[in-house]
């Protein structure tokens, strides 16, 4: 298949080597993992799409300006250069550094919610969802019901269902749900973007019912690329002002500068309230560090704030994009089930149709995670029965999400169209001998986020 190569728009300047294993060796590093790609060592992984979170490239711009952090406790000027740049695309008024996404959720979510309440969303990432749990509140997905379809072209597929928010809203009411949070993009449902519109419309439900709406802000610039390149009308916009006036729509956001501020760590939360900036802070301090280093070092702060200037670039975000596009593109033609349309920062593989032999119970997703590190050493992650699937104490039986999906993240700036070539070639031949791939059970979990550690077996 023929398809236009994304074009790398930037050259190699260091590189690090990759090495390929043989059949053999990956077969003894799946038992020796207990068939967990998080526990399969990185050096036996070939082209690694577990996740695009802390895996970018830095710039030669980036890791010049690592150079000049201050390192110094408090009030260093690394800290002040951060807030700057924070500021200038969010437009909050406090920012708070913390080491990545997940403290940022937890720091807030101590802050700012109780037992028994329940924070809405399109659909809560995993950590985000843990992180309400473990405070015994409900974490509740109101995404479209069009999201689930993964055959729907729908260009805003990660909207939010504003009937449904403002219904929840009217019943709960503010003693029951302190906080409406949008993921952008969303990326439990295929990494698809939510609309100007649609965040529009989240804003004015919420201000009615007096409800303080947040973004999980971790891909907010692939998001903003996509409504440039779909929503009418913002054609023509940079896409700084379109972050500009996503973020207008809210009273805060959460970020995992590991996505689209371009670093291997950190993260923020950013939001205007004062009495929840001291409430905030004083966490933070316990658990993070002081409020101007937020557990990164300074050189951490300085290549954020570099990240942030970067990333909000035409021809950084068409590549991007493309490379996602492009995979998505070679697989569809031919006949891999995927969903669509592509998302921004992964392609995502529709497990069930591409194993309809293994029953939902015996995990596709995973079965089909582990035949492609069998296949290729490429490292995938299941999103589905495993990451998602709850435990029904009534019916003692396991609840599956929606969608059994496997996602092939791609780094950013790191793998070129060759790589991606590779892993379409793997999965055509994959697809090719598919009946022969075995359901999973598993042996051992723990009781939140079984997926990063539980262990699993063949059913032969
Ligand atoms: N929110 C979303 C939407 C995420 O995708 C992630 C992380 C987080 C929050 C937490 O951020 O990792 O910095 O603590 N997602 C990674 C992934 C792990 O692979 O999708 P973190």
């Amino acid at each position: 298949m023929n398809l236009p190569k994304p074009l790398e728009p930037y050259r190699i300047k260091v590189v690090e080597r990759i090495g390929r294993t043989t059949p053999a060796e990956r077969e003894a590093v799946l038992r020796k993992a207990g068939f967990n790609p998080f526990n399969i060592p990185s050096a036996k992984v070939f082209i690694d799409l577990l996740t695009d979170s802390g895996t970018s490239a830095m710039s030669d711009a980036q890791w010049g300006a690592m150079m000049v952090g201050d390192e110094s406790y408090a009030g260093a000027r690394s800290f002040f250069r951060f807030d700057k740049a924070v500021r200038n695309v969010f437009g909050f008024k406090h920012v708070v550094p913390t080491h990545q996404g997940r403290a940022a959720e937890r720091v807030l979510f101590e802050a700012a919610i109780k037992k028994g309440q329940s924070v809405l969303s399109n659909i809560h990432f995993d950590t985000t969802q843990a992180n309400i749990e473990v405070r015994g509140a409900k974490a509740v997905n109101l995404v479209n019901e069009g999201a689930y379809d993964p055959d729907s072209l729908d260009p805003f597929k990660g909207n939010m269902d504003i009937a449904k928010l403002d219904e929840v809203l009217t019943r709960g009411g503010t003693a029951k749900i302190p906080l409406v949070m949008m993921t952008i993009t969303n990326n439990s449902g295929g990494g698809q973007p939510v609309s100007l519109a649609n965040m529009r419309e989240v804003h004015a439900v919420c201000r009615r019912h007096g409800v303080p709406f947040f973004f999980d802000a971790c891909r907010f610039a692939e998001n903003a690329w996509f409504i440039k390149k779909r929503e009418p009308g913002y054609a023509r916009r940079p896409l700084l002002a379109i972050a500009r006036e996503m973020f207008s729509l809210a009273e805060g956001a959460t970020m995992s500068a590991k996505k689209d501020a371009l670093v291997n760590i950190g993260g923020f939360i950013t939001f205007n309230d004062d009495a929840l900036a001291g409430r905030v802070k004083n966490i933070l301090v316990i658990g993070e560090g002081f409020p101007t280093y937020g557990g990164l070092a300074g050189r951490d702060l300085e290549a954020v704030a570099r990240g942030l200037e970067e990333v909000l670039d035409d021809a950084y975000l068409e590549h991007r994009t493309g490379q996602v596009a492009y995979l998505a593109g070679l697989l569809d033609a031919a006949g891999i089930p995927v969903f669509k349309p592509a998302g921004g920062h992964a392609v995502y593989l529709l497990a069930d149709r591409f194993l309809p032999h293994i029953p939902r119970h015996e995990y596709p997703g995973w079965a089909l995670s582990i035949a492609l590190y069998r296949e290729a050493g490429i490292r995938s992650v299941e999103i589905g029965g495993v990451m998602f699937g709850k435990m029904n104490p009534k019916t003692g039986r396991e609840a599956y999400p929606k969608l059994e999906l496997v996602r092939l993240a791609i780094p950013r700036r790191v793998y070129t169209a060759s790589h991606l070539d590779f892993v379409a070639d793997a999965l055509i031949s994959l697809y090719k001998k598919r009946d022969r791939v075995k359901g999973m059970r598993i042996v051992e979990q723990p009781k939140h986020l079984r997926h990063f550690s539980a262990t699993l077996a063949e059913i032969p």
